[in-house]
This record gives C-alpha cells, structure tokens and sequence, in this order.
C-alpha cells in the first residue's frame, strides 16, 4: 500500500509527446539530406515522396517543433506571473556534481548509498538543458536555410554555410544524446524497462519515488492522486526478469553499434 504522486501534470506530458514526435519525424527526414550520397538515403527520400516532400515534411516537424518550445516557454511565463509559481528545479546546481560523482561511486559498488536525487537529477537536468540548447540552435539555423533569401539581407554567405553546418552536427549531436542517454534513463535502464510511463499517465508509484527522487519526497512530496492497492500491476515483473535485461541490453548494444557504424565516421570496423 503506497501513494501516487502526479509528477507531470497535463501540459508538461503534451509538450513532450510534441517534442518528441517532431524530433523523430524530423531525424527521419533530415538524415536522408545529410547522408544524400548513401543508398539507404535515397530509398528513404524515395518513400517520403521526393526530396520536395520530404523536405515539406521536415519543415511541418520543425513548425511542430517550435509549437512545442512556444507552449514550453509560455507555460514557464504563466506559472510565473499568473500562478505566481517558479520553480527552480531544473536549473543545475553543485549537487548535481556530488550527486553524479556519488552515484558513480555506487553503480560501481564502492558504496551502498546512492545519490539522493531531488525533483530532478543531473540525468533529467542535462536532458533538459541538452534540448534547450539543441532547439535554439536548431531553430535558429534551420529557419536560416529555410529562408535563404531573407537570411541572405541580414548576414554574409559564410554565416550561411556555417547554419548548415552547425544544424547538420547538431543534429547529430542531438540524435545520440536522445537515442543513447535520454533512451537508456526512459527506457532501457534495467531500473524503468520496457518504459518509464511519467511521459504517458503523469505519475510515479511511493517504490518509484523512493526510487527516483528520495530528497524530494523528503523535502516537499508532489501532490498525491491516488493510492498503489488502487492501480496494481504495475511493470515490476519485467523489471525482476534478469533475462529480459540482458536480451534487451544485448539489442540496445546491437543497435547503437550498428548506427555508430552507419552514421558516424569514428572508423570503428
Ligand atoms: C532536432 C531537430 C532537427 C533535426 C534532427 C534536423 C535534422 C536535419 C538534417 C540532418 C539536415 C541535413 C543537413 C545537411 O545538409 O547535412 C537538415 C536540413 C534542414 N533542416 Fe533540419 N533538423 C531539425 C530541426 C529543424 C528545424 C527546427 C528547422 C526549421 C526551423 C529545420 C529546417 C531544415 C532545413 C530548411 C534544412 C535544409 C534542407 C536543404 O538542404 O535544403 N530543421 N535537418
Ligand atoms: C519514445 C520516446 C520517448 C520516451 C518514452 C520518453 C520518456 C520520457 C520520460 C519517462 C520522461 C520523464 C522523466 C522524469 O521522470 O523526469 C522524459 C523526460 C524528458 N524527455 Fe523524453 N522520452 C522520449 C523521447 C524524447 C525525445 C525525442 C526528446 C527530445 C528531443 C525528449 C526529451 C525529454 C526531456 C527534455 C525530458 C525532461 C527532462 C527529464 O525529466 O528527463 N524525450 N522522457
């Protein structure tokens, strides 16, 4: 028997199923003009249409991208000057420091004591920050590329080429903070496997808290809106199958190697 705990209310979960599902759409149509050159690149721009469709699509990812970052920072403004709420939580602290040095400590079996996460961890801090960063500099030179000519009265040729370049890496910069960092925290951690469900029903169980955010529950518990006997099977089983976890760590390891060879010129193979 244990509380529930609203972690994310309505807003925060439609700004993130926003962000995430133009990230996707627009890693699937912007791979294909980076890679033009490659054979899987022109099946795939064949299978959006055309280069002209697929770049159309990549453009209404990317309005649905900045839809995403306006709600966000709107949502910021009115918690701010209208519910007179600000919260500090994500911003990164010296903690965030000892915390990672201590949870090192412990994964590595140094110590039984753990980091004492907060509301959020240096992980979802740097998740945070990471996308931040990645959409300023993503809508920032994505509209100049978009808009040539207009760019074009406003800034030399060179700051041009150097908008293409800078959204080419960080796109892949972005691709593998979400695909290998944010994916192995939501998803692939023997801790949250298959999936941490906070981004779909909002709330995390009294275990999970104990979990995940022990200082906070200490400090100052989110709202409780319901009780665990009131929601049981939750997806503790899979989290117990030490079978599971190796297959899935197994595929994980599988698919990163497979996109480090496929994308990145490290020269790996
Ligand atoms: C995280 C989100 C995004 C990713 C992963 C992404 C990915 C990419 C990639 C890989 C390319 C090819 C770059 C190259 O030529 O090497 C590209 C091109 C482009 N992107 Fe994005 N993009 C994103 C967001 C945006 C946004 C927000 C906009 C607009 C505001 C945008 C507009 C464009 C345009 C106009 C091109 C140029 C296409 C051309 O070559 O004509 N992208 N994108
Ligand atoms: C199917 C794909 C995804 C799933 C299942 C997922 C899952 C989650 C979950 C469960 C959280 C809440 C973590 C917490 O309790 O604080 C979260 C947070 C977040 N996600 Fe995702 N995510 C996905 C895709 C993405 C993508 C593509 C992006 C960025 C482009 C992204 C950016 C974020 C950010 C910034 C946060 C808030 C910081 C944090 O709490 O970690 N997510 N995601």
């Amino acid at each position: 028997m244990g509380n529930i705990y609203q972690r994310w209310n309505i807003h925060h979960r439609l700004q993130h199923i926003l962000l995430f599902v133009s990230f996707f759409i627009l890693t699937l149509t912007g791979l294909p003009i980076k890679y033009a050159y490659s054979g899987w690149a022109v099946r795939a721009t064949s299978i959006f249409g055309g280069f002209d469709t697929m770049l159309l699509i990549h453009k209404v990812a990317a309005a649905i991208m900045i839809i995403s970052a306006i709600y966000h920072l709107g949502y910021l403004l009115y918690c701010w000057l209208v519910k007179k709420q600000i919260s500090t939580a994500t911003l990164p602290t010296w903690k965030d420091v000892t915390d990672l040095l201590d949870h090192i400590v412990y994964c590595f079996g140094f110590t039984k004591e753990d980091a004492k996460f907060d509301r959020y961890s240096y992980k979802e801090k740097f998740d945070y920050w990471a996308v931040f960063w990645g959409i300023a500099i993503m809508v920032g030179s994505g509209l100049m590329m978009w808009f040539p000519h207009i760019t074009a009265e406003f800034v030399p040729r060179w700051i041009m080429d150097c908008a293409q370049v800078a959204h080419s890496d960080e796109a892949m910069l972005a691709i593998m903070a979400v695909f290998v960092w944010h994916f192995y925290n939501a998803h692939f951690s023997p801790l949250v496997f298959p999936m941490s469900l906070v981004w779909l029903k909002g709330n995390l169980n009294q275990e999970e808290m104990e979990e995940f955010h022990p200082l906070e529950l200490e400090k100052k518990a989110p709202p409780v809106i319901g009780s665990t006997a009131a929601v049981e099977g939750k997806t503790s089983s899979f989290r117990s199958n030490p079978y599971l976890i190796i297959l899935q760590m197994v595929v994980y390891a599988a698919i990163l190697i497979w996109f480090l060879r496929s994308f990145l010129p490290l020269g790996l193979m």
